[in-house]
């Protein structure tokens, strides 16, 4: 466990390596996955699987947790040409607590990890009016995804990923096509 940022109001968010939450924190944030993506897109034990694959981002309210996201390495190609990928995974603030500001400063958090540890964030979303405003693109180009038996376009998921440029971006254009490697539950 490390803390990565203090924050005014009390706000705590930590980064917690991969297999280090306690079983009462996989709890609460558990909970707080549940609860939050109940009305739009209701999580999944495979989309819990994919953040818990990851490194975890936790931020905390005096001792409660409050809001969540996970950070997992996978390879994107663009244009047939492999970038080493943060791809972010169950961001989501507690009900009660959102249109506070804690969403936006838990994704300064993480928005400054993918800049310093990767060659490009990514992440599948409907928000997207939320993480344009913190500098995210939302992918124009065609998205597949590559199985061992070839390539399968991926349209359903065409206009929802969106990519964040880090310090090591290669040159990315937006309208190239996209794969990512095939996976258990959603590809994206
Ligand atoms: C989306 C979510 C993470 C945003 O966190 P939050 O703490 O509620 O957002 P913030 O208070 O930091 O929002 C800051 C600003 O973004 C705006 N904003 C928040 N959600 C937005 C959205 N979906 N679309 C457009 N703008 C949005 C707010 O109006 C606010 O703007 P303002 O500062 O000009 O008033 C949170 O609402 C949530 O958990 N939603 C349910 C789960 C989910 O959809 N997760 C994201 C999908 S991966």
């Amino acid at each position: 466990m490390s803390t990565v940022a203090g924050a005014g109001s009390g706000l705590r968010i930590r980064r917690v390596a991969n297999g280090h939450l306690t079983a009462e924190e996989t709890a609460s944030i558990r909970g707080l996955l549940w609860s939050a993506f109940a009305d739009t897109d209701p999580m999944t034990e495979s989309d819990w699987a994919h953040a818990a694959a990851g490194e975890h981002f936790v931020a905390e309210l005096d001792g409660e947790i409050v809001a969540y996201a996970s950070v997992a390495e996978r390879e994107l190609y663009v244009d047939e040409r492999p970038i080493r990928t943060g791809y972010v995974e169950a961001v989501a603030v507690a009900p009660a607590r959102q249109r506070r500001g804690i969403g936006t400063r838990l994704m300064g958090v993480v928005d400054a990890h993918l800049d310093e540890s990767f060659d490009l964030g990514a992440l599948g979303t409907g928000e997207h009016g939320f993480y344009r405003r913190l500098g995210w693109e939302t992918w124009q180009g065609k998205s597949s995804v590559r199985a061992p038996d070839g390539r399968r376009p991926t349209p359903d998921e065409d206009g929802y990923i969106m990519v964040l440029r880090t310090r090591s971006s290669p040159s990315v254009d937006v309208t190239a096509p996209i794969d990512c490697i095939l996976r258990s539950g959603d590809a994206w």
